[in-house]
C-alpha cells in the first residue's frame, strides 16, 4: 500500500507469518532502497516489495529490487510484460497484479511466478469482476499459484479464496487498521465506522477505477467525471492528504469493501494469527460438517 506499506509494517506482518509487502508508490529509489534496508533490520524473514508501474521511476525501482535480491516483487498499475524476463533472471518472484484471466494467462506464459487476482471489492486500483468470479477464473486459466486480493479480512475469507482456487490471500484494507500501520487515526477511525457500502467506486469512466472511501473529494470527483472536466488535478498528492495527514474530506481515502468487516485496530501479528485461527477451526468444521453429511 503506497504511504502506508512502510518497513515497520511490512516487518511486522513478515515476523508474523505472513509476507510484508513494501509499497513504494511514487517514491523515489533512494527512499525505496532506505525502507529495504530498514525492513532487513527488522526482520530476517522474507518480505515483498510493490512497484507501481505508473510511477517515472518504475524502471529504476525494478533495477533496485533485482540488485537487493528482494525475494517477492508485485507489480501493479500498469503493465508488467517487460519487466517478467528480467525479474526471472534474477533472485526475485514476479508476481502482477491481474483483474482478468485473459491477462492472467499472458503474463503466466511470460515468466509470472504468481498472479495476484484482485476483484472489484478491493481498495485501491481496481477491475471490474468481484474476487468470488474473478479467482477461479484465474485459478481455471494458470498454473502458477493464484493469490486471492479484494474484500478478504478474516478467516472466512481465506478459507473461501482457497475453495475458489487460491493459495494464497493478500489484504490491503484489514492492515490499514494495524498498530503499526502509520495511517492517520481518523482514517482507520473511518474504516472501523464503516460498513462498507461507503467504500464507492470513482474513475470508471476515465479508465482509472479507484475505490475509496465517500467523502466531499469524492463528490466532487464524480461530479467532474459527469462532467467529462480534466481530472489531472485530482490525482495530485490526494492519497497521501487523505491517508496520512488524516484530512479526511479533502484526501483520497483508499480502501475497500471489507472495511465493513473490520471491527478494531490491533497489531500486525494479531491480525495474522487470528486470520489462520479463524481459517483452521472452519476447516475443521467444514470438514467435520462435510462427513457427518455423507455417513447420515
Ligand atoms: C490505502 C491503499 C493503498 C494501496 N496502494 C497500492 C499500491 O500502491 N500498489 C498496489 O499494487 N496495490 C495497492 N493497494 C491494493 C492492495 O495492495 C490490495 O491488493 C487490496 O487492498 C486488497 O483488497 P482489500 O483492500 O479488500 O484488502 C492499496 C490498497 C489500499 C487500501
Amino acid at each position: 500500500m503506497a504511504y502506508l506499506g512502510n518497513a515497520e509494517l511490512v516487518a511486522a506482518v513478515s515476523n508474523a507469518g505472513g509476507l510484508g509487502i513494501l509499497g513504494t508508490g511514487y517514491s523515489p529509489p533512494a527512499w525505496i532502497k532506505e525502507q529495504i534496508d530498514l525492513t532487513r533490520l527488522l526482520t530476517d524473514r522474507p518480505f515483498g516489495v510493490n512497484i507501481m508501474l505508473r510511477s517515472p521511476s518504475a524502471k529504476e525501482a525494478i533495477d533496485l529490487v533485482k540488485e537487493e535480491g528482494v525475494p517477492v516483487v508485485t507489480l501493479g498499475g500498469g503493465d508488467p510484460s517487460e519487466h517478467l524476463e528480467g525479474l526471472k533472471s534474477s533472485q526475485s518472484h514476479a508476481v502482477p497484479v491481474v483483474a482478468d484471466p485473459e491477462t492472467a494467462a499472458k503474463l503466466a506464459k511470460l515468466g509470472a511466478d504468481a498472479v495476484i487476482a484482485e476483484g472489484t471489492e478491493a481498495g485501491g486500483h481496481i477491475g471490474r469482476l468481484t474476487t468470488m468470479t474473478l479467482v477461479p477464473q484465474i485459478s481455471a486459466a494458470v498454473s502458477i499459484p493464484v493469490i486471492a486480493a479484494g474484500g478478504i479480512a478474516s478467516g472466512s475469507g481465506l478459507v473461501a479464496a482457497m475453495a475458489l482456487g487460491a493459495s494464497g490471500i493478500q489484504m490491503g484494507t484489514r492492515f490499514v487498521c494495524s498498530e503499526e500501520c502509520i495511517a492517520h487515526r481518523g482514517f482507520k477511525e473511518r474504516i472501523i465506522q464503516s460498513d462498507g457500502q461507503d467504500a464507492i467506486e470513482i474513475g470508471r469512466t476515465i479508465g482509472r477505477p479507484i475505490r475509496c472511501l465517500a467523502n466531499r473529494l469524492t463528490e466532487a470527483f464524480l461530479e467532474a467525471e459527469r462532467r467529462g472536466a480534466s481530472l489531472e488535478e485530482f490525482f495530485t498528492g490526494k492519497l497521501y492528504v487523505g491517508v496520512i495527514e488524516g484530512d479526511l474530506e479533502n484526501g483520497f481515502l483508499m480502501a475497500g469493501q471489507c472495511a465493513g468487516l473490520i471491527k478494531e485496530t490491533k497489531p500486525a501479528q494479531d491480525i495474522v494469527r487470528e486470520v489462520i485461527t479463524e481459517a483452521e477451526s472452519i476447516f475443521q468444521r467444514l470438514s467435520r460438517d462435510w462427513n457427518r453429511g455423507w455417513n447420515e
